[in-house]
C-alpha cells in the first residue's frame, strides 16, 4: 500500500505543474482569506458528549430510512476530539482562515428553556484559541442545518415566532464569549436550503409534508416554506440588532448570511426565458437577501404569492438602515438552465414549481448537459457560472463585500487505490477560482474563498457515500490523508503568500 501512495504522489507532483497550481493565486488581492469549511453536524461526532443535547438532525439521521447508507452523525469525523490534528492539516496546506459552525445544542441543550453547557462553551474556546494560535481566522456560523431538538418539540422550530428570541438569546451568548477573538460571524448557513427542503419537499428535518412524516394539510407545503423563510429573516436581523447594538464597535468584527447560491443560465435568449432564470433566483436566493439588504420580498415573489409574503413590521425597517449584514456569504458549486413555463408550456416534472412562479430547472438543453456531470446529482461543472454569480450579486446588491464561502466537488466512495488521485476536484477548483478572479479583476469585492471541505464528512442525506474532501478519511480508523487537491491547494496558496 505504501508504495501506492507514493508512486500517487509522485504523479501528483506532475500533475501539479500539468494543472499550473501556480497561474493565478498572485493576482487574489492581498489580504485575501483562502480557508476551507465544515460544520457543526457534519464534522464533530460526540453526539452526547459533555453534556451536548439532541438535535433536529440526530433525531432525523437516527430514523430508519432517512440516509442513503444508514448511517448518521454520530461520530462523523470525531472532529470534537482530532481537532488539533484536523489544524495541523490547516497549517500544512497554509489557510489564513477556517469556517465552522458552532452545535447550538452543544451549548444550550434545551435552548433558552435550559441552562448553558459550559462544557460546550470551553470546546469552542479550546478550538478558536488554537486557530488563532496558528495564524488561522475563525470564521463562525451560528446554524448550520442543526437546532435543539427541544425546539422543534416545544413550539415546532422555525415555524413559530417564538424561535427568534432562543436564536437572539443563542446569537447574544455567542458574542458575549467568543466576540472577542471571532471577527466573522455567519447567522445562518443556507437558510433557503432549510426552508426548501425541511417544508417543501420534507426531505431535511423536520420533514414537513414529506409523506412518511405527514403531519401536515394540503396546502402547508406551499404556505410553511415562506414562515419558516420570514422567521429566519427576522431572528437574523434580531442577531445582527445584537451584535451592531451591543458588540460590534468594541469587538470590531463583521456578520453576514451564507446562501446557497446556483447560476440560473436562460435556457434561450427569449425575455421570457431571461425573465424565468431572474424570477428563479429571486425564487431562490434574493428571498433572504433581498429583505435584509432592501427591506422587501423581490417583486417577482409578490406578484405571484400576493398575501403568502408576510410584511416587514416599522420596527423592522428602522433597523434596516444600510442593509442588516456587512457581508454576502456565496456557497456555489453548480449551474442549471432556467425555462419559462408561464407563458409556454413545460413538461411537468421535478424542476417545474408552481410556488415558485412557474419556472423550469433543468441541467440540459438540446440534451446537452450545461458542464459535465460529477458523481453528485446536482452537480454540474460550470466555471462561468462562478464569474456570473458573483457578478450578480455586485450588481443587484451594490459591491456588498462577498465572501465564497464554499465551493467544491463531490465525488463517489471508490474503495480503490486512486482514491486519493482526485486530479477532477483539482480541475473543479481551478477553474471555478480562474472564474472567481475574473469577477475581482472587474470590480466584484470579494474577500476570501473557502473549499468544501477540509475532510470527507457526512454529507446529509448521502451519508458517508459521497467524499467532499481535500483529506481523504478511513471511517474505520478516522485517519486522514491527503489528496492531490490537498497538495494543490497547499501550492497554490503559497505561491498566493510568497507574492504579499
Ligand atoms: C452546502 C452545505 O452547506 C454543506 O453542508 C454541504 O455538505 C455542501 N453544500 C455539499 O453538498
Amino acid at each position: 500500500l505504501h508504495g501506492a501512495y507514493s508512486s500517487i504522489f509522485t504523479a501528483s507532483y506532475e500533475l501539479i505543474t500539468i494543472l499550473g497550481a501556480n497561474s493565478s493565486s498572485s493576482a487574489f488581492p492581498r489580504n485575501f482569506l483562502f480557508g476551507t469549511a465544515s460544520s457543526s453536524y457534519q464534522f464533530e461526532g460526540a453526539y452526547l458528549t459533555d453534556g451536548k443535547g439532541l438535535s433536529n438532525w440526530d433525531i432525523f439521521s437516527h430514523k430508519p430510512g432517512n440516509i442513503a447508507d444508514g448511517s448518521n452523525g454520530d461520530i462523523a469525523v470525531d472532529h470534537y476530539h482530532l481537532y488539533l490534528d484536523d489544524i495541523e492539516l490547516m497549517e500544512y496546506i497554509g489557510l489564513n482562515t477556517y469556517r465552522f459552525s458552532i452545535s447550538w445544542a452543544r451549548i444550550l441543550p434545551k435552548g433558552r428553556f435550559g441552562t448553558l453547557n459550559m462544557a460546550g462553551i470551553r470546546h469552542y474556546d479550546n478550538l478558536i484559541n488554537a486557530l488563532i494560535g496558528k495564524g488561522i481566522q475563525p470564521f463562525v456560523s451560528l446554524t448550520h442545518y442543526d437546532i435543539p431538538q427541544e425546539l422543534e418539540d416545544r413550539y415546532g422550530g422555525w415555524l413559530s415566532p417564538q424561535v427568534r428570541q432562543d436564536f437572539a438569546y443563542y446569537a447574544h451568548i455567542c458574542f458575549k464569549y467568543y466576540g472577542d477573538r471571532v471577527k466573522y460571524w455567519i447567522t445562518f448557513n443556507e437558510p433557503n436550503v432549510v426552508a426548501i427542503r425541511g417544508y417543501r419537499s420534507g426531505i431535511y428535518p423536520p420533514a414537513r409534508c414529506s409523506g412518511s412524516y405527514g403531519n401536515c394539510s394540503s396546502g402547508d407545503s406551499e404556505r410553511e416554506p415562506f414562515i419558516v423563510a420570514h422567521n429566519m429573516i427576522l431572528s437574523h436581523a434580531a442577531a445582527v440588532d445584537i451584535y451592531r447594538t451591543k458588540y460590534q464597535e468594541k469587538q470590531k468584527g463583521s456578520i453576514g448570511i451564507v446562501m446557497n447560491a446556483v447560476w440560473y443560465e436562460p435556457i434561450s435568449n427569449s425575455s421570457q426565458d431571461r425573465l424565468a432564470a431572474q424570477r428563479a433566483q429571486s425564487f431562490y436566493m434574493n428571498w433572504f437577501l433581498d429583505p435584509i439588504i432592501f427591506g422587501k420580498y423581490p417583486e417577482e415573489m409578490k406578484d405571484i404569492l400576493g398575501s403568502l409574503l408576510p410584511d416587514f413590521s416599522y420596527d423592522y425597517l428602522k433597523k434596516l438602515k444600510n442593509g442588516l449584514l456587512d457581508f454576502i456569504g456565496i456557497n456555489h458549486y453548480t449551474s442549471f438552465y432556467a425555462k419559462d413555463c408561464l407563458h409556454s408550456t413545460c413538461e411537468q416534472g421535478p424542476g417545474v414549481s408552481k410556488t415558485e412562479g412557474y419556472y423550469l430547472r433543468t441541467a440540459l438543453k438540446n440534451n446537452v448537459l450545461i458542464g459535465e456531470s460529477s458523481a453528485v446529482d446536482w452537480l454540474y461543472v460550470y466555471p462561468e457560472g462562478m464569474e456570473k454569480m458573483v457578478t450578480y450579486l455586485k450588481n443587484r446588491y451594490n459591491n456588498t463585500p462577498m465572501f465564497i464561502t464554499e465551493n467544491g466537488f463531490g465525488m463517489l466512495n471508490r474503495p480503490d487505490s486512486r482514491i486519493n488521485y482526485d486530479d477532477k476536484r483539482v480541475e473543479y477548483m481551478k477553474s471555478y477560482l480562474d472564474a472567481l478572479l475574473s469577477a475581482i479583476r472587474k470590480g466584484a469585492d470579494v474577500r476570501g474563498y473557502f473549499a468544501w471541505s477540509l475532510l470527507d464528512n457526512f454529507e446529509w442525506l448521502s451519508g458517508y457515500t459521497i467524499r467532499f474532501g481535500l483529506y481523504h478519511v478511513d471511517y474505520e480508523t478516522l485517519t486522514r490523508t491527503p489528496k492531490l487537491s490537498a497538495k494543490w491547494y497547499k501550492q497554490f496558496i503559497s505561491n498566493f503568500t510568497s507574492f504579499e
